[in-house]
């Protein structure tokens, strides 16, 4: 892609790293380039005993609180928390506004976090205020084609399309790529569930998911409005997961068109796959009128496990309707549940009483006696997913 930064901007990850890397070298810092591979960090600096760990981003948008987190986490974890004294977090575009105040009121010593411009690190934290200037980067929003957009997806409300898109994408943070969630539901469900004040609605909403296991670095989520995603630079994550609206007007005609995949949740009651799964099939049709390309899965939710002979009816009932449908569009498929399902669980049920009682946003993956249902479905999921299409393989840097 041509590179159509202003000019002070450095034009790749590369360069601002060793602009960056030399503007501390000329102060006389020792840089240390890490190991082999990079991994949460991009060098060392050494200086009169202390050891700090730099990242370096060149985030097209405001970098969020969540992508600070994950740099917190990656010092407090193994090998980092012995070596570095302190992590110095740095990128080209500047801090969403409420990075400061929580950086400030999380009281984080270890912590300084710049804006790289023009040849000089201003810093926002600790020794300055709210870097609320524009993102440079909102003039060169990244190419559509840069992202796979997932739209989840149907005109039944209820049946968990805000649940399924918040879990997907904790799913694939679990495995190491960052999610933007775009809120296109006016209810603006998902923005509160994932604020840390519910009723400041133009905060920022992000959430840093730790890594399962230690190989990994923990990916990030940001929700997005409509409005916002207009705005901004275009997130830096690659996989965009979009929580529609149940009136299927309301849904935008050009996001809808940029879809690469629909999912399309379901419950397995006679009520919910009434009229011989018509609701499906009507999304299956009104998306096909939007978007030719789209690859469409619908995705059982809710499922409860014990009622292994009702199941089997209902689904052989769905299938039975869905049949001719499915023959006539190769790009559209039923998930059978032996191959991923969302079981019905109490968590995903009371998923969102953090607003209730204000705690921290966090998603329902906590194992309740050593297990958990909507961890292991949406990891299940995801991985359906990424052996059905082609994310996954689009979560690179470029
Ligand atoms: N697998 C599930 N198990 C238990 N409760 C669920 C499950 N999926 C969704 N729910 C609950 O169903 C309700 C509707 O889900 P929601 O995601 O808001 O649906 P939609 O966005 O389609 O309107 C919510 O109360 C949610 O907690
Ligand atoms: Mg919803």
């Amino acid at each position: 892609m041509p590179n159509t930064r202003p000019d002070q901007v450095p034009a790749s990850q590369e360069e601002l790293e060793r602009q960056v890397a030399r503007h501390f070298q000329s102060d006389a810092y020792e840089v240390i380039l890490p190991p082999n591979e990079k991994k949460g960090y991009e060098f060392e600096l050494r200086n009169k005993g202390r050891s700090i760990a730099v990242q370096v981003k060149n985030y097209a948008g405001k970098c969020n609180i969540a992508q600070i987190e994950k740099f917190l986490h990656f010092l407090s974890s193994g090998d980092a928390r012995q070596r570095f004294s302190e992590g110095w977090f740095i990128t080209a575009n500047g801090y969403a506004s409420t990075v400061a105040q929580w950086a400030a009121a999380e009281d984080l010593t270890n912590l300084r976090i710049g804006t790289w411009e023009n040849g000089k690190i201003h810093w926002a934290y600790p020794d300055g205020g709210a870097d609320t200037r524009s993102a440079k980067g909102a003039k060169v929003r990244r190419g559509y084609d840069e992202y796979t957009y997932i739209g989840v997806f149907t005109s039944k409300g209820g049946v968990g399309k805000t649940t399924v898109a918040a879990h997907l994408a904790g799913a694939f943070a679990l495995t190491g790529h960052d999610v933007t969630l775009l809120d296109l539901d006016p209810d603006r469900n998902l923005k509160k569930l994932f604020l840390r004040d519910p009723e400041m609605i133009n905060d920022d909403a992000s959430m840093f998911v730790p890594p399962i296991t230690s190989d990994s670095e923990g990916a990030t989520i940001s929700v997005l409005g409509l409005e916002e995603w207009y705005s901004q630079a275009g997130p830096d994550a690659r996989i965009v997961i979009c929580d529609c609206s149940p009136v299927l007007s309301e849904n935008p005609i050009n996001i809808v068109g940029l879809f690469d995949y629909c999912l399309i949740p379901t419950l397995l009651t006679p009520l919910g796959i009434a009229k011989n799964g018509d609701v499906i099939l009507r999304t299956f049709h009104h998306i096909r009128r939007y978007n030719q390309k789209a690859r469409m899965f619908a995705l059982i939710n809710g499922y409860i496990s014990d009622q292994e002979e009702r199941n089997r009816l209902l689904i052989e009932h769905l299938e039975k309707h869905l049949k001719k449908y499915l023959r006539s569009d190769r790009k559209c498929r039923f998930i059978r549940p032996d191959e991923a399902k969302i079981r019905h669980s109490t968590s995903l049920l009371y998923w969102g009483e953090h607003i209730i009682n204000r705690a921290k946003p966090q998603l329902a993956f906590q194992k309740t006696a050593g297990r958990s249902y909507p961890l292991a479905d949406f990891l299940q999921l995801a991985a359906y997913l990424e052996e059905h299409t082609d994310i996954g393989n689009t979560d690179i840097d470029r």
